[in-house]
């Protein structure tokens, strides 16, 4: 049976729970790439699942925070942790946001989410839409470029690890064969200048990126990704 993101939501909090590198990584970058000060902001958290990310927008100080994803299992996980009266979780679809009113969001943030979404042109238009003139909208995905379906890990002669890739030109969605990788679920793999190229047409302008080095529990569990990026992110901006 080829799993859901609803099938594995429970494992996927659990996984957070217990500490996992790749999100302490990617919520660690989102952070750095948000503006200096979320005061007095509202701020939506698009696939938001059991809602790392939208915790860690309250904790930086957004006045409001919606986390929004189309799981209700994930979504009921993450009404199960401990949040501000700020925080609030919607069941809906990002790649239409259709609950959410025109305008009404300072910020908008997608952490681990866009690679999961079939429509891209339609998610970014929609966060636009909800996003005020001179919004921002922070995101972190999996790196175009090193996470390809067929990329295969390997090792140098003096121990260093490598990556292997082929196959980055054909994009697809694809599910990773390892029974314990969040991929198994399935994912969109597109180019990094499909990805560009979507924010140009969605007329979001890009402020800065990032490409985080591992460290910490990632660099000590898969020092593979202190050699390449496991993660791109970027700071874009919706035009006054
Ligand atoms: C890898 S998880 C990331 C969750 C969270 N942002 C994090 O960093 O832990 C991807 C999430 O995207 C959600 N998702 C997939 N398709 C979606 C859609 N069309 N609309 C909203 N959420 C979606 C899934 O339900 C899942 O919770």
């Amino acid at each position: 049976m080829e799993e859901t993101w609803s099938d594995i939501a429970g494992w996927y909090d659990d996984l957070i729970r217990a500490g996992s590198g790749p999100h302490e990584t990617a919520v660690g970058c989102l952070l750095e790439l948000l503006p200096s000060s979320l005061a007095g902001q509202a701020v939506v958290d698009v696939g938001c699942g059991q809602g790392l990310a939208t915790r860690a927008l309250a904790a930086a100080g957004a006045a409001r925070v919606v986390g929004v994803d189309s799981s209700p299992e994930m979504v009921a996980l993450a009404r199960g942790h401990a949040t501000p009266p700020s925080v609030e979780y919607i069941v809906d679809d990002a790649q239409s946001l259709a609950s959410l009113e025109s305008g009404g969001f300072d910020g908008a943030t997608c952490q681990l989410a866009l690679m999961d979404i079939p429509d891209l042109d339609a998610t970014l238009g929609a966060l636009c839409r909800v996003l005020r003139p001179g919004g921002w909208f922070v995101f972190v995905i999996g790196h175009p470029c090193f996470l390809v379906p067929d990329a295969r890990p390997t090792e140098a002669a003096d121990g260093t690890p490598e990556l292997v890739v082929r196959g980055y030109f054909d994009e697809r969605f694809w599910r990773s064969a390892n029974p314990q990788g969040v991929r198994r679920v399935g994912n969109h793999h597109r180019t990094l200048a499909t990805y560009l190229n979507a924010l140009v047409r969605a007329g979001l302008s890009v402020e800065e990126v990032a490409e985080p080095v591992a460290t910490g529990r990632l660099g000590a569990e898969r020092p593979l990704y202190r050699e390449v990026p496991m993660f791109f992110a970027a700071r874009t901006r919706r035009p006054r």
